[in-house]
């Protein structure tokens, strides 16, 4: 499937690309965290096209560093597409003008440590690497707390979950005013210091940090310089001073220069269980508190976008709304590994098993409906196939920060359901076969 939707070609300049679409046709560019995501499934089975789609992603980037969200390489954003892109102008651009959820660094550590064909892909790219990093932390870190902002709702990719609308409000993306927010931010050339300090519609994103903290940390082992580490926990002891409630039990987004606290209970509220630094009792509320409670996180089918009791949540499909409640295959690929490393293996497993579910039920397709199970929007979702790379990608290693030690078993209880699958099928068909012969045989 990630074959089919893989495209590669060169500019009229002789620059050259190799990446994976989304799910064309409806998404046909190359997106920031998609191919983040893509290379970390394709380096289990194809490492050269997971480095390929990682060098072609730093490629599209700009020399000071920045990298945009979008990047239209083969097709370039038309006119009618353009209002929908928060790019500099019109027409002409190469790429959208605002970022997206920025785990670079962490995919290009994964994807080395596949690539004994090609030692030098870990260290071929540093420089680069250290600069799209030392441009977010100097252009979306303005208040210096270690906490880069976005300026976009859809900057973290979690485009219209409803944790951003107090902030964004008409503004929000698939909203009217979403064209204003693009143009208000053109009219600024894209300055993020100048928009940060014009306007208050900012905010400091649990999910965007803690990406952020975890490739922090990749760049320091890559690069051996300690100060990105120092900057990870910078970022994470941020995380745990500002954004913790200790009331609520959960993270919450800053938003604004006065840090208001954005109380929507998200997954991204839960995200920093991905944190190899997170202090324990913490860990413990989340899970117990909020992942595993049945009328919050705990659904029949993957992990809920929103928690379940937000009076936002929306299980199923809607048009334009895709983070309002469905389950994604990435909050599963984070979360998953996460709660097994804090010794919930069982549920950790029973969340991956839904998720294989969903799958072979319906495919890869964007979301799904975490209470039925239907799959919904996109079909031949790329980043769904970090599905795979839970299940160890067949070789037993994950990429999501932890393997857990279910990843062995599951792997074993998935081929038994796929061979009695095949059984039942045959056994079905076969009944259906004597049937029909029965119905057509004459007298
Ligand atoms: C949707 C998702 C976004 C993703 C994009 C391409 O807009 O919300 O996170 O990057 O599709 O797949």
């Amino acid at each position: 499937m990630l074959a089919g939707n893989w495209r590669e070609g060169s500019l009229a300049d002789g620059t050259t690309y190799g990446f994976t679409c989304p799910a064309p046709p409806r998404y046909r560019h190359q997106w920031y965290w998609d191919s983040c995501f893509h290379a970390i499934v394709w380096r289990h089975f194809e490492p050269a096209r997971a480095r390929e789609e990682l060098r072609t992603l730093l490629r599209g980037g700009r020399l000071d560093g920045f990298i945009p969200h979008t990047i239209f390489w083969h097709d370039n954003a038309g006119w009618r597409r353009a209002p929908f892109y928060a790019t500099h102008s019109l027409r002409g651009n190469r790429g959208t003008a605002h970022i997206q959820t920025p785990l670079l660094a962490l995919a290009w550590e994964l994807v080395a440590a596949r690539s004994p064909d090609d030692p030098g892909f870990r260290t071929e790219a540093l420089d680069a690497l250290r600069l799209h990093y030392d441009w977010l932390g100097r252009h979306r870190d303005p208040d210096g707390d270690g906490l880069i902002s976005i300026i976009h709702p859809d900057e973290s990719g979690l485009d219209d979950s409803p944790k951003y609308d107090a902030v964004f409000g008409w503004m929000s993306h698939y909203l009217p005013g979403y064209f204003w927010l693009v143009e208000r931010s053109r009219r600024l050339r894209y300055d993020s210091r100048a928009i940060i300090a014009r306007y208050d519609e900012h905010i400091e994103d649990v999910m965007v940090n803690v990406f952020y903290a975890l490739s922090l940390r990749a760049l320091a082992r890559l690069t051996g310089d300690d100060a990105y580490r120092v900057r990870a926990e910078r970022t994470e002891d941020a995380l745990v001073v500002l954004c913790w409630d200790e009331e609520r039990g959960l993270f919450w987004d800053l938003a604004g220069s006065g840090h208001t606290p954005l109380r929507v209970s998200t997954w991204s509220s839960l995200t920093p269980l991905a944190l190899p630094s997170l202090p324990e009792e913490i860990a413990k509320r989340l899970i117990e508190e909020h992942l595993l409670h049945p009328r919050r996180y705990r659904a029949r089918y993957g992990i809920p976008s929103v928690s379940m009791e937000e009076p936002s949540f929306q299980a199923g499909w809607h048009l334009f709304r895709c983070w309002r409640g469905p389950s994604w295959i990435n909050t599963a690929w984070l979360l998953a590994p996460a709660l097994a490393r804090f010794g919930y293996e069982a549920e950790a497993e029973r969340i991956v098993r839904s998720c294989v579910e969903l799958v072979e039920r319906h495919g890869f397709r964007e979301y799904y409906n975490p209470l039925n199970g239907e799959g919904l929007a996109a079909r031949r979702f790329g980043w769904s196939t970090l599905l795979v790379d839970l299940l160890g990608g067949g070789d037993g290693e994950s990429a999501a920060p932890s393997d857990g030690p279910f990843v062995g078993s599951l792997r074993d209880e998935l081929r038994s359901i796929g061979a009695e699958v095949a059984g039942e099928t045959l056994g079905r068909l076969n009944r259906r076969a004597q049937a029909a012969a029965k119905r057509l045989r004459p007298g």
